[in-house]
């Protein structure tokens, strides 16, 4: 059995293709992680297997039903059932992403992605669901996208490179951009081969072989960088 499992309930099953390349695809194939991607529309019963309805109360757009989304919880998860999935809702209304949520996510045997369009779900879903697992609503960001899909892209990708055993180089995910080991500031920049491409440069003490001063340098380009792009991190 899997390591980990992550399931996806979406109602474009395609968009979820990119799941299956590269670093995720290879743990797949190793057989430390299953993921499958559902189709909701297999859990409505009438002739248009509809999952929407306009909004109580009045106001834009249409509203997914809840009762299609707690059939596929019910199957995929049996409310009977011990083990139970952490339920992830992308929306724009949720906490905001990050680093340390990527990490905490990572820590999970199982993840249930359920992925919203239009306006949203019924908020009675998370309602129910919480009577039985941890539901955790997640926002990418400040902007609007058109469903969840492509939030579960992202957020899976910034997961599974931290899930154990699945990145083949740890250390590369400890020293990134976000995490504690840099003390929250921004990356200084990289260079490789050549040492003067079309007449650039790499600074000169990273040819050194000095590593204390390489390191002071880096640490110096974190703090300009981060001050100039993201002062909002040197808060506090
Ligand atoms: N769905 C729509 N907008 C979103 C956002 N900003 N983050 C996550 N999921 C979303």
């Amino acid at each position: 059995m899997p390591d980990q499992a992550v399931d996806i309930v979406t109602i474009f099953p395609e968009y979820l293709a990119p799941l299956r390349e590269s670093l995720l695809g290879r743990a797949i194939a190793r057989g430390q992680l299953r993921v499958d991607v559902h189709d909701l529309r297999s859990w409505t019963d009438d002739a248009h297997r509809t999952v929407d309805d306009t909004p109580y109360g009045g106001g834009p757009g249409m509203v997914m039903l809840a009762e299609p989304w707690a059939r596929a919880l019910d199957d995929l998860a049996p409310p009977e059932s011990s083990a139970q999935p952490r339920l992830i809702v992308p929306t724009p209304t949720g906490r905001r992403f990050t680093q340390e949520i990527a990490a905490e996510l990572a820590q999970q045997k199982w993840l249930l992605f359920a992925c919203g369009r239009y306006e949203g779900i019924d908020a009675r879903l998370t309602d129910y669901a919480g009577q039985r697992m941890v539901v955790d609503e997640i926002s990418l960001g400040d902007y609007v996208l058109c469903g969840g899909e492509v939030a579960v892209l992202v957020i899976m990708e910034a997961v599974a490179r931290l899930m154990p055993g699945v990145l083949g180089n740890a250390a590369s995910a400890a020293e990134d951009s976000f995490t504690d080991t840099v003390d929250g500031l921004l990356e200084a920049p990289v260079y490789t081969k050549p040492a003067t491409w079309r007449g650039l440069n790499v600074p000169e003490v990273l040819l050194s072989g000095h590593h204390g001063n390489i390191a002071d340098w880096r640490r110096q380009q974190s703090v300009e960088l981060t001050r100039r792009r993201r002062p909002d991190l040197l808060e506090g």
